[in-house]
């Protein structure tokens, strides 16, 4: 079983060194080329290989930690997937640049973040998401956290609790196992229709809540 991570940022590479702690093998792409996730890679060390964006998406389970703004055009480029597992790990949401007046617009509660909520009309984002991978196994996770915490997902003792949703079992038993690997305590929320808006930010009812198993 092979993993890639298309996205190397803030998301991307927290989820990398959470998997590198157990020692699982990644290949790891951005929009640059992998020459310039050299220093990740040694800071991360040998089980993280940097790939074009091609390898990375040919893994038999694939985590999407791009920018939504970026994940139409990225993902509909793809070669088919043929039952492989996408886990979304994005949030609909767009970032605004520093300094931009849109940081302190008062009507947007997300200004102080940087980020302001895309309106999808109710549609849940990881539904949108897989009609951009067509053919894949969609299973949301690693969206409702921030990523500071998710490179420890043990606590004083305890678990962090990260949340699970999807419509094909079998993909979400593979991901459950990966994410108990890591050391989380896995918690599916349930189908996509019910689990995903749950835990998607910026407004469900269990996104950005860190919860931890004592
Ligand atoms: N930040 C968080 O705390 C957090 C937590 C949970 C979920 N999320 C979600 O995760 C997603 C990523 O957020 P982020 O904060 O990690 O963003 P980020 O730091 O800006 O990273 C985005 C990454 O996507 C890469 N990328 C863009 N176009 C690409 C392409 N064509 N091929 C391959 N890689 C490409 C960028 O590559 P370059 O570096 O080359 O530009 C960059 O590495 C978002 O949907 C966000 O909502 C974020």
């Amino acid at each position: 079983m092979t993993i890639g991570i298309i996205g190397a940022g803030a998301l991307g590479s927290s989820v990398a060194r959470a998997l590198a702690k157990v020692g699982i093998p990644v290949t790891i792409a951005n929009s640059r080329g992998p020459e310039t996730l050299a220093d990740l890679v040694k800071d991360i060390g040998p089980t993280l290989k940097a790939g074009t964006l091609a390898e990375a998406a040919a893994a038999d389970i694939v985590l999407i930690a791009i920018r939504w703004e970026d994940a139409e055009k990225v993902l509909t480029a793809l070669p088919a997937w043929n039952g492989r597992i996408v886990i979304d790990g994005t949030n609909p949401v767009a970032f605004l640049a520093e300094g931009s007046p849109e940081r302190s617009d008062p009507t947007n509660p997300l200004a102080a973040y940087g980020i302001k909520a895309i309106d999808l009309g109710g549609t849940p984002s990881t539904e949108v998401i897989a009609g951009f991978v067509p053919g894949a196994r969609v299973v949301k996770a690693f969206n409702h956290l921030d990523v500071s915490v998710l490179a420890e997902p043990t606590l004083n003792g305890g678990q962090r609790v990260l949340f699970y949703s999807g419509d094909d079992a079998a993909a979400k038993a593979e991901v459950r196992a990966i994410l108990e690997k890591m050391g989380f305590f896995a918690v599916d929320l349930g189908t996509q229709a019910a689990g995903g808006p749950l835990a998607q930010l910026p407004f469900g009812a269990l996104s950005t809540t860190n919860f931890v198993k004592v």
